[in-house]
């Protein structure tokens, strides 16, 4: 067992006496009570569990806490103060979201591509997005968002 400190969200946190094996998506939820990271296939093909650590975004489902000592992670919920990032303003502009589960990995997933780099090609986005699994099909929804987040 281990004591394990990081940032979250920009606040410091430090969680004593856990497995460091243990995934970090058991942590966000569990013992950080942050919801807003999805679990679904705990196998690191669906991208619900998305989040961003030092800027990048993982699979949080596969990734071990002990990774996370020192680092900078964020989560939907630090994402902007007022739901007011750009990939989130144009996610509710397009109405991308159906029933919702995937759309946080969606989010994260697209605030990294771009934050990364600001003008993908449609080939990058669909390489990006398509890899965010989506029940509910918003695929062109995203598609249409991501379209007027990329600089020309
Ligand atoms: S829950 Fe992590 S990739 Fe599916
Ligand atoms: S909005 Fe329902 S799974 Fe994506």
């Amino acid at each position: 067992m281990a004591t394990i400190n990081f940032t979250i969200n920009g606040k410091k946190a430090s969680l004593e006496d856990v497995d460091p094996e243990m995934p970090l998506l058991w942590a966000i939820r569990d013992n950080l009570g942050l919801t807003g990271t999805k679990f679904s296939c705990g196998i690191a093909q669906c991208g619900a569990c998305t989040i961003h650590v030092d800027g990048a975004a993982i699979r949080s489902c596969v990734y071990p806490i002990s990774a996370a000592e020192g680092k900078e992670i964020t989560t939907i919920e630090g994402l902007s103060e007022n739901n007011d990032h750009p990939v989130q303003k144009a996610w509710i502009e397009a109405q991308v979201p159906q029933c919702g589960y995937c759309q946080t990995g969606q989010i994260m997933a697209a605030a990294a591509l771009l934050k990364e780099n600001p003008n993908p090609s449609d080939e990058e986005i669909e390489a990006t997005m398509g890899s965010v699994l989506c029940r509910c099909g918003t695929y062109p929804r995203i598609k249409k968002a991501m379209s007027q987040l990329v600089k020309k």
